[in-house]
């Protein structure tokens, strides 16, 4: 077979897959773009309460309405074992009835690896990894009890 029999027929099958392409291209259709959009979107909106802006929104809400005593609460748990679940001291001192500033500059002492009482080694490791935010939020918690 000649070599121009064979270039001109593939030159001819590239341009006919090219014209079926392009011609069949429907630029509204949106079976297979994995997009969700018209009724698609609606159904999707009403089955997740709103839309995708809503739901952001509401959830940057909750985050920002949990107040620092909730967050100080959950942060408690890692110290009932030694001051109690009400606060009231067992190993460590009673921590219930203290202002909130004392409770901060305490906390702050260990953190800063200050020795308050004779066994301030027990609480360093404690308040050596606590950020600003949680000793100020277990402190409020505290004042709750
Ligand atoms: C392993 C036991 C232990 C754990 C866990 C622990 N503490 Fe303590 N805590 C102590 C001891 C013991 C002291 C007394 C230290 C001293 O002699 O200075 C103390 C002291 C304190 C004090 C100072 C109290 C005062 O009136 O002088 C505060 C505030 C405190 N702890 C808060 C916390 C918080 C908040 C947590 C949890 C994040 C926690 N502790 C976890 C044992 C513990």
């Amino acid at each position: 077979m000649n070599t121009n029999v064979i270039v001109t027929a593939f030159a001819i099958a590239v341009t006919a897959i090219i014209w079926v392409g392009t011609t069949t291209n429907n630029a509204s259709w949106t079976g297979n773009r994995n997009v969700c959009v018209g009724e698609c979107y609606e159904a999707w909106k009403s089955e997740n309460g709103g839309t995708i802006a809503d739901i952001e929104r509401v959830k940057q809400e909750m985050l920002a309405a949990a107040s620092p005593e909730a967050l100080g609460k959950s942060y408690y748990g890692q110290c009932i074992a030694c001051h109690g679940g009400k606060g009231e001291g067992g190993i460590g001192p009673m921590l219930a009835g203290q202002a909130q500033s004392d409770l901060v500059s305490k906390l702050s002492a260990y953190r800063a690896g200050e020795a308050r009482g004779a066994q301030s080694s027990m609480m360093w490791p404690v308040a050596k990894g606590m950020t600003d935010g949680e000793i100020g939020n277990v402190a409020a918690y505290l004042t709750t009890l």
